[in-house]
C-alpha cells in the first residue's frame, strides 16, 4: 500500500520514515526515478506529469528548495512525487534498499572547482558504487555538468563503478542536447555559452 499524502498535504518526508517505512510505503512501487539535487524542480515535476504511473522520489539538501518544491507539486496536484531533505549520500546509504531505482538523474550537481575542494564533490567513487546498488537492472543513470574539470572527473569515475555500462561508448560522454526538458541551471549555462555535457550509463542486468 502506497502512502500518497492526501490532498493538500505536503509531499515532504523524512530520510528515516523512508528507512522505517520502506519505498513502496513512502514513494510508490519500485523501481522509482530518482532525481538528485532537483534544485528548482522543473525537471522532476516536468517528468512527473507526464508519467503520472511512475513514482518518483526527489533528493535535496537545501530546506529553501524542498519547501518551494513542495508547494509547486501541491500547487500543480501532483500525487506521484515525494520530496526528502537530506543530503543524497545519506539516503542512499541508509534509506534505499538495493535494486528500487530505475533512473536516477544528478544534473549540473555543485562543481567545487578548487582543487581542496574536490573532495566535497557529489560524485565520489564510494557515492556510485552505492547508486549502482540502488539501481535496478537495467537501470538508467544520467548525469550532466557544464564544468569541464568535473567532467573529466566524472569521466574518470564512472567506469570503475561496477556494473554500469557507458551508453556513449567508445565516447566518454554526449555534447548532444537530450531529449527532455532542461534544467534552469542548465538553461542559464547554455544561455551564458558554456558547454554542457551528459553521461548515460545502464545498469547491467
Ligand atoms: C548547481 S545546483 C543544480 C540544480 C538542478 N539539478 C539544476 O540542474 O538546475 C545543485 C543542487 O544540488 C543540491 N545538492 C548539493 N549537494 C547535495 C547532496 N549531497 N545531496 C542532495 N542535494 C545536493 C544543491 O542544494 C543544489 O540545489
Amino acid at each position: 500500500m502506497t502512502a500518497w499524502p492526501a490532498p493538500g498535504q505536503a509531499p515532504c518526508l523524512e530520510a528515516e520514515q523512508l528507512r522505517e517505512l520502506g519505498v513502496e510505503r513512502c514513494v510508490g512501487l519500485p523501481p522509482i526515478v530518482l532525481e538528485i539535487g532537483f534544485g528548482r524542480a522543473e525537471l522532476i515535476l516536468g517528468l512527473a506529469a507526464e508519467s503520472p504511473a511512475r513514482s518518483f522520489l526527489g533528493i535535496e539538501v537545501s530546506r529553501k528548495r524542498v519547501a518551494k518544491a513542495a508547494r509547486r507539486v501541491l500547487r500543480q496536484e501532483l500525487r506521484n512525487i515525494r520530496l526528502v531533505h537530506s543530503s543524497a549520500e545519506y539516503v542512499l546509504e541508509r534509506a534505499l534498499p538495493a535494486g528500487c531505482v530505475g533512473e536516477c538523474w544528478i544534473n549540473c550537481p555543485d562543481p567545487w572547482p578548487k582543487k581542496r575542494h574536490h573532495r566535497r564533490r557529489l560524485i565520489q567513487p564510494d557515492f556510485l558504487d552505492t547508486l549502482a546498488c540502488a539501481l535496478a537492472g537495467d537501470g538508467l543513470l544520467h548525469i550532466s555538468t557544464d564544468h569541464r574539470g568535473y567532467a573529466e572527473w566524472i569521466a574518470n569515475a564512472l567506469p570503475r563503478a561496477l556494473e554500469l555500462d557507458n551508453l556513449h561508448a567508445p565516447k566518454p560522454w554526449s555534447d548532444k542536447r537530450p531529449d527532455r526538458s532542461e534544467t534552469a541551471y542548465e538553461a542559464e549555462w547554455r544561455e551564458e555559452g558554456r558547454a554542457i555535457v551528459y553521461f548515460d550509463y545502464r545498469k547491467r542486468r
